[in-house]
């Protein structure tokens, strides 16, 4: 069942290329974007709430930096454990978001009820379409990666973020920010992203030897800024749960507040940076690490690659794509070097230690 692959995280981050054009077939039958029923008329809602847990909740925060630069809609993203207790107010015309791969966890469930009777709509982004998040929400969207086995979230990160991108879209029409065409083009840059993906397995090779010398690190720094500041933090997750080094994701302009103190020769800084109006910044930012004889590790396009000049330890090129599209195609080239280091040091990738898949306990 493992397709060949020697772990169900390979295969599954194999696989994304097909899941995604599958979950945009689903979405993009018709014209425009198809919402199951009952669906969402973000002209009802003044602001929206995301609540979730660990890959889910970076997918939520990924998702508001294109809410508020598409649709306009604030968004507020928090942990469900926290939400919960928190007793945050809900004005009426709030839309509260729910993303669950399991749809089980029982601390984004319990977020789930707070918000129900209080918010103007209670909506879930789901793996698992018959559990109880989906049941007990007013409407579901369907993520549709396909079962995920693997304890480190990787298909249902980049599908999650693929509903969350046709939902912000969608929400930018309605609130009339974005014309049929403008859409249209969105629509069309997004379809681009598998194929994108294809290409970028091709580093496969590349990762898999550098991740071999990041698996002797004690620490780690993940880097990104703007919508790669919440897959910096993915990155730095993914590499913390299966190969156990300790990782931290920043946002770059975060570096000189604290982190860098870390920064030596032996620690690695990843930076997940595509060539966008922000690149220069990130390109100092990046100085400053090697300034202090850290090692980075730039994955970018080749623009990028170009502009960063010379002092990097090493390069990872990704094709060009729409910077507001990079999070999901950087998602692989993160999964791909966490699970080369785990492969490296020998730790179980599929069943981490201390893990489960579903979190049905607070
Ligand atoms: O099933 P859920 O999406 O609600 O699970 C949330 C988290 O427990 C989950 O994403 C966890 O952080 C993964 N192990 C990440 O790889």
């Amino acid at each position: 069942e493992k397709g060949g692959y020697r772990h169900f995280m390979a295969k599954e981050i194999a696989e994304q290329p097909i899941v995604l054009g599958d979950a945009l077939s689903h979405y993009l039958r018709g014209e425009g974007i198809e919402m199951p029923e009952p669906g969402l008329d973000f002209t009802e809602f003044d602001r929206m709430v995301m609540v979730a847990c660990g890959t889910a909740n970076y997918a939520c925060v990924v998702a508001k930096y294109w809410f508020e630069s598409l649709a306009g809609i604030s968004v507020e993203v928090d942990i469900a454990s926290e939400f919960r207790y928190r007793e945050p107010p809900i004005p009426p015309r709030t839309l509260a978001l729910f993303v669950s791969q399991s749809g089980e966890t029982a601390d984004t469930l319990a977020a789930l009820r707070y918000c129900e009777g209080k918010a103007a709509r209670v909506a879930s982004v789901v793996n698992v379409t018959e559990s109880s998040i989906a049941r007990e929400s007013d409407l579901v969207l369907p993520i549709r990666a396909g079962a995920e086995i693997g304890v480190a979230s990787t298909k249902a990160f980049t599908c999650q973020l693929t509903v969350l991108f046709l939902l912000a879209l969608k929400a930018a029409h309605d609130r009339g920010r974005l014309d049929a065409e403008e859409l249209e083009a969105r629509i069309a840059a997004l379809r681009q992203v598998p194929g994108l993906m294809n290409i970028a397995m091709a580093s496969s090779d590349e990762i898999a030897a550098v991740a071999k010398s990041v698996s002797e690190a004690r620490d780690v720094l993940f880097l990104g800024r703007g919508a790669m500041f919440p897959l910096a933090m993915e990155g730095a997750l993914k590499l913390k749960e299966i190969s156990y080094i300790h990782a931290e994701g920043y946002a770059s302009g975060e570096l000189k507040h604290g982190p860098i103190a870390l920064v030596d020769k032996t620690v690695p800084v990843i930076v997940m940076a595509p060539s966008d109006h922000l690149f220069d910044k990130t390109v100092s930012n990046m100085q400053e690490v090697m300034a202090r004889g850290g090692k980075v590790l730039l994955i970018t396009d080749a623009k990028g690659a170009r502009a960063a000049g010379d002092g990097c330890w090493k390069t990872i090129l990704m094709p060009e794509v729409d910077p507001l599209l990079a999070p999901i195609l950087y998602a692989l080239p993160a999964q791909l070097l966490a699970y080369h280091a785990a492969i490296a040091k020998g730790t179980d990738v599929d069943q981490p230690r201390n893990l489960a898949k579903s979190v049905t306990v607070e």
